[in-house]
């Protein structure tokens, strides 16, 4: 029986955390999942009681005893530094060394393409997030501060080992399903240490002679990205290159309430989350879009081997946009709630 650990986080997470599971109390029963979870309260809420964001050795818990999380998102305008978010989110991220953020950008339908001519064929890559180094690290700090002398430094960190293993899994991923090609995002022109990334690819690329692999600069790779989506199949980047990139990826198909993302590490405990954030702009309304979740929850079903049913919880969410059973943000006129019941109906 497969472990799940649930922590729905903060705002917007807790209505899509709440959303995800009755899909999967419902799939979990009408195809027998043998699925168990367990919810867990981490989020501002409790920071700001305790002071503690993950209590100590809790994330050799969830290495240990779980197969997978699923998460909501965390943020609260009361923690004005995002404190409990680093030690929460991006904690599991890089002590269980999940060091694949795998980003799927796809249009769910045509309808709610933001580009003229471009549709759901357009409109389909993956993006390769580098989860685990880059600028996230926390290594750095300010000095003299408060006055005119002020210096603040932030490291980026690139090891040989850490490029080699996403650029691999990039390569690996397009492959396994058919693409036949991958981009790389690097801006190796003004910053000289990404010249690694720059021949890591080249080297790995080498190993990989059906797929067309071609290095570009992030900024250039980003307008590209908005004229022609459809020159890219796979991309793979920085951790910071790759959080940009795919906010860039969610507007394109849809927005912030329809992205979904993976953290994997094939020998860790993997956690799945939506690309979006706790949306206190609008948490606490009913109004929050739960797609995002439906797909991540999808992406770990099919993780723990249940691809049958993340394929038909994929056909689910689809056809419920297709019938504009959707939120506002994606021109409908349901509640979170409503729309989790149309996916729900027809599952
Ligand atoms: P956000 O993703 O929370 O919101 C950005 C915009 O998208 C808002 O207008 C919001 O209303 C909209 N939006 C987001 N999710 C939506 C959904 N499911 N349905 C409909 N609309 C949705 O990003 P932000 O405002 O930059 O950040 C808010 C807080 O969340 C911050 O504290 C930030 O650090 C945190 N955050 C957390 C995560 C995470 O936990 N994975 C991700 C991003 C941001
Ligand atoms: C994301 C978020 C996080 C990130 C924040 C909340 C730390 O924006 O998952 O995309 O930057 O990775
Ligand atoms: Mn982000």
């Amino acid at each position: 029986m497969a472990k799940i650990a649930v922590i729905p986080g903060d705002g917007a997470g807790i209505e899509v955390a709440q959303a995800g599971l009755a899909v999967l109390t419902h799939l979990n029963h009408s195809r027998q999942l043998g699925l168990a979870w367990e919810v867990f309260d981490f989020g501002a809420e409790r920071y700001l009681k305790t002071g503690v964001a993950l209590p100590p050795g809790q994330i050799d818990i969830f290495r240990r005893d779980y197969d997978a999380i699923l998460f909501g998102a965390v943020g609260d305008p009361r923690v004005k530094d995002n404190a409990h978010a680093r030690d929460i989110l991006l904690a599991l991220r890089f002590q269980l060394d999940l060091y694949v953020n795998f980003r799927p950008c796809r249009l769910l339908d045509d309808r709610l393409s933001p580009l003229k001519g471009k549709g759901k064929k357009e409109l389909d890559f993956v993006v390769f997030r580098e989860n685990t180094e880059g600028l996230y690290n926390g290594i750095g700090g300010s000095f003299k501060k408060g006055t005119a002398d002020e210096v603040t430094i932030a490291e980026e960190i690139s090891t040989r080992k850490g490029v080699e293993r996403i650029v691999r899994a990039a390569f690996a991923w397009a492959k396994a399903n058919g693409k036949k090609r991958v981009a790389l995002a690097d801006k190796s022109n003004a910053i000289p240490a990404h010249e690694l990334w720059t021949r890591v690819f080249k080297e790995v690329a080498a190993e990989y002679p059906d797929i067309a692999a071609k290095h570009h600069y992030v900024d250039a790779l980003a307008m590209q990205l908005v004229l022609t989506p459809e020159a890219f199949d796979v991309i793979v980047t920085t951790n910071l290159f790759g959080d940009i990139l795919t906010d860039i990826g969610a507007g394109l198909t849809g927005g912030l309430g329809v992205a979904a993302s993976a953290n994997l590490n094939p020998d860790s405990t993997p956690l799945f989350e939506p690309v979006h954030g706790s949306a206190p702009d609008i948490a606490g309304k009913g109004i929050v879009n739960p797609t995002a979740m439906f797909i991540t929850t999808a992406l770990m079903l099919r993780e723990l081997g249940h691809a049958e049913a993340a394929a038909d919880l994929e056909r689910a969410v689809e056809a419920a946009v297709a019938a504009g059973q959707t939120t506002k943000d994606l021109q409908g006129t349901l509640s979170t709630s409503q729309v989790t019941q149309a996916v729900l109906a027809k599952l």
